[in-house]
């Protein structure tokens, strides 16, 4: 393997329109953090780049919903974000903002750049354009009927119902949210990264060279690069975000997914630039190939930083690639996807609120529950658990006893080691093997089994004390407790050391009652870390016992949420008129039985039923089809349906009755089917 000088290691920029929260920490910071801090334990040349990524159309929805400009917006939440991430010890070395003069300048440098080598191709295409507001419409404010599912209210870039990516000339009826009127079609020209171009080397970069990429993310490169690369448009006619600056770019920014990796970039600059003594030239972080470069980002960001990014860096022409892209998939909340619109979420800043000082606990239950290989889950019963039972039981409780015992014996001072037992001997081993172990881990990115080795060797300590009992001997035998209390003060400082990646608060607790200045990792694995006659300082207790209170408050507090949002669904979806009783008689709902079900030809969005209603056969299509993948599942189950419906056609095809479903707040479709079997044509009352 290539042997590196230093590492740029890189978090995505949060869009800076709303604060951040648990799912972002587990899958990008938390991560991104731990290794940097590993790092630089080890001694090594690290750069850590974060900043807010404050370009982008939704930001520019946020403010015209609140009457303020982007501007606002972006600095409110830069502000928040910034705190948050300074509150959980994310160790930036820099965090700044594409709105800075310097991204500017970079991100404008780059696009001419790539303009000038011929690394773009410009086409004019049809986008719908607002004649009441005068402007083009991004994909976001336009809405209009899904094609596919028939929501009212899909976007032009996807339908929230049934989740089909959609581009706006898909959608039926589309109206501007801006104006409300009907957008029209214009001729607009725009700049595309030519994807295509990029194809053949990407493939051996990416399929050949970089077989060691974690298998989500080689695999959903393979299956982009699989499908055939196209042209991306890289700019957009908004006028939010850095003017596009060659001619013919009047009145049109770059696209945010262009501007926003060179953020990493313009930051690298603004920090090197202050400090030139500390971080020396920014280009030597991207341009040298004995730098190695590593983003951490979450899933939906894959595509981006894999493909279109190192594409740009090679139009550009003098930049190296990133060497890894560590991407994790997804936190749920309480098993339901983390959602800001929704406000299904753990929000960090109220997090501090609820639980101060406790952002190593919260950095604990989301590293040991890391999204690594899979969606994964935070319950509030986990964090206690992971809390009571791991971080009090058995690393805080360790450390605890280790030093008390200590002061009652030996005045708070390190004692002597004396004659070792093979208990001893195999206790020291463990200690020095743990390093290698946790080393591997944490280089080949996993940082959830790293941190289980950690917790380990506390347990390890923890048997040892258990094992041995000094407070029995200490009446008889003084000198096998002072070897007793010398192994676990050095087990202690071992724990001081490995844990500082990951509960850097914590650690730097024990290190001050443990009386350690210096500590690198190379120092891991030494059973002398602490010297005879050391002082300890009086031991405080690492973590605390949350109690159940605690918990159920937040369980609470998510369920006033789920409440809240189901009153503001039933407002925006009031009961219609009263109906009378004759007329609601005139309805003829009945049950029959599914003799077969399958897709509707050409009609993407129906299903077509054969339904045994009791006297015959009759045929009915439903717009479910994307809520039932598997038609033939249906087949033999019984469903509600209006038997005296009129018969009408639909894509050429008669229906002869209506199949009752329910739908959800988000769109989804779900079959209303009896509880138990009953005769074909039973009635509905
Ligand atoms: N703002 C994007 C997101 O939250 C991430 C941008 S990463 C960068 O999904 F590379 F573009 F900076
Ligand atoms: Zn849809």
């Amino acid at each position: 393997m290539k042997q590196f000088k230093r590492t740029t290691v890189t978090s995505a920029l949060p869009y800076a329109n709303g604060p951040v929260h648990i799912g972002h920490l587990a899958g990008v910071y938390v991560p991104a953090d731990i290794y940097v801090r590993y790092l630089r334990l080890k001694g090594e040349e690290v750069i850590f780049i974060g900043g807010s990524d404050e370009h982008g159309v939704p930001i520019t929805i946020k403010a015209r919903n609140e009457g303020v400009t982007p501007q606002d917006v972006v600095d409110r939440y830069h502000g928040i974000i910034k705190q948050s991430f300074k509150d959980f010890g994310i160790s930036f070395d820099v965090y700044s903002r594409t709105t800075s003069k310097i991204h500017h300048e970079m991100a404008s440098d780059m696009f001419k750049t790539i303009e000038a080598k011929g690394g773009f191709v410009e086409q004019t295409s049809e986008q719908y354009y607002d004649e009441e507001a005068r402007q083009f419409l991004a994909d976001r404010y336009i809405t209009g009927k899904c094609p596919h599912c028939g929501n009212e209210r899909a976007y032009g870039d996807q339908c929230e119902a049934c989740g089909t990516s959609l581009s706006p000339t898909d959608l039926l009826n589309p109206k501007s949210t801006i104006s409300g009127s009907t957008p029209v079609l214009r001729e607009t020209k725009h700049w595309y990264l030519p994807l295509d171009r990029h194809e053949a080397w990407l493939r051996r970069w990416i399929l050949e060279d970089h077989r060691e990429w974690k298998t989500n993310v080689y695999g959903q490169c393979k299956s982009w690069l699989d499908m055939g690369l196209q042209p991306r448009a890289v700019s957009r006619d908004l006028d939010w975000g850095i003017p596009v600056p060659v001619a013919g770019g009047e009145g049109k920014v770059l696209y945010v997914w262009f501007d926003a990796p060179i953020g990493y970039v313009s930051n690298t600059k603004e920090i090197c630039d202050a400090h030139p003594e500390k971080y020396g030239n920014w280009e030597k972080w991207w341009k040298d190939e004995d730098s190695r470069i590593v983003h951490f980002i979450g899933k939906d960001n894959i595509v981006f930083h894999c493909i279109v990014f190192p594409a740009m860096l090679k139009a550009e022409g003098s930049f190296v690639l990133p060497d890894n892209v560590p991407a994790n998939e997804f936190l749920n909340l309480e098993g339901d996807k983390i959602s800001t619109s929704r406000n299904w979420a753990v929000w960090l800043h109220e997090y501090l609120i609820d639980f101060p000082g406790k952002q190593d606990v919260l950095r604990y239950a989301l590293t040991a529950n890391a999204p690594e290989t899979k969606d994964n889950d935070f319950t509030w019963r986990d964090f206690q658990a992971r809390n009571n039972s791991e971080l009090v039981a058995i690393y805080g409780n360790f450390v605890n006893r280790a030093l008390t015992l200590t002061h009652k014996y030996f005045d708070g001072k390190t004692p002597a080691l004396g004659a070792l037992t093979r208990y001893d001997k195999d206790t020291l081993e463990q200690i020095s093997g743990f390093k290698f172990q946790v080393s591997s881990l944490l280089d080949s990115f996993h940082f959830r089994d790293a941190l289980r080795e950690t917790i380990n060797l506390a347990r390890v300590g923890n048997k040892y004390l258990a094992d041995t009992e000094p407070w029995k001997l200490a009446k008889t035998d003084m000198e096998r407790v002072s070897t007793i209390m010398y192994i676990s003060l050095q087990i202690a400082a071992n724990l001081a050391i490995a844990f500082e990646p990951f509960l850097p608060f914590s650690s730097q607790k024990l290190r001050s009652m443990l009386n350690i200045t210096e500590f690198s990792w190379a120092d891991l694995g030494r059973t002398d870390l602490l010297k005879e006659g050391n002082q300890l300082a009086n031991p405080e207790l690492l973590f605390e016992k949350i109690e159940d209170e605690a918990i159920e408050a937040q369980i609470q507090k998510l369920l006033d949420t789920k409440k809240a949002n189901e009153a503001a669904n039933r407002k925006s979806n009031p009961v219609k008129e009263n109906v009378a009783f004759d007329d609601f008689m005139k309805m003829d709902i009945r049950v029959g039985t599914v003799l077969d079900c399958q897709k509707a030809p050409k009609a993407d969005k129906l299903l077509q039923f054969r339904i045994a209603d009791g006297l015959e056969e009759r045929t009915i299509l439903s717009g479910i089809a994307q809520h039932y993948p598997n038609p033939q599942e249906l087949i033999g189950t019984q469903v509600c349906f209006i038997a005296n419906f009129e018969p009408r056609k639909l894509r050429g095809m008669m229906s002869e009755g209506m199949i009752l479903s329910a739908e959800d707040a988000d769109g989804k479709l779900v079959l209303i089917q009896p509880k138990a079997k009953v005769a074909d044509g039973s009635e509905v009352k």
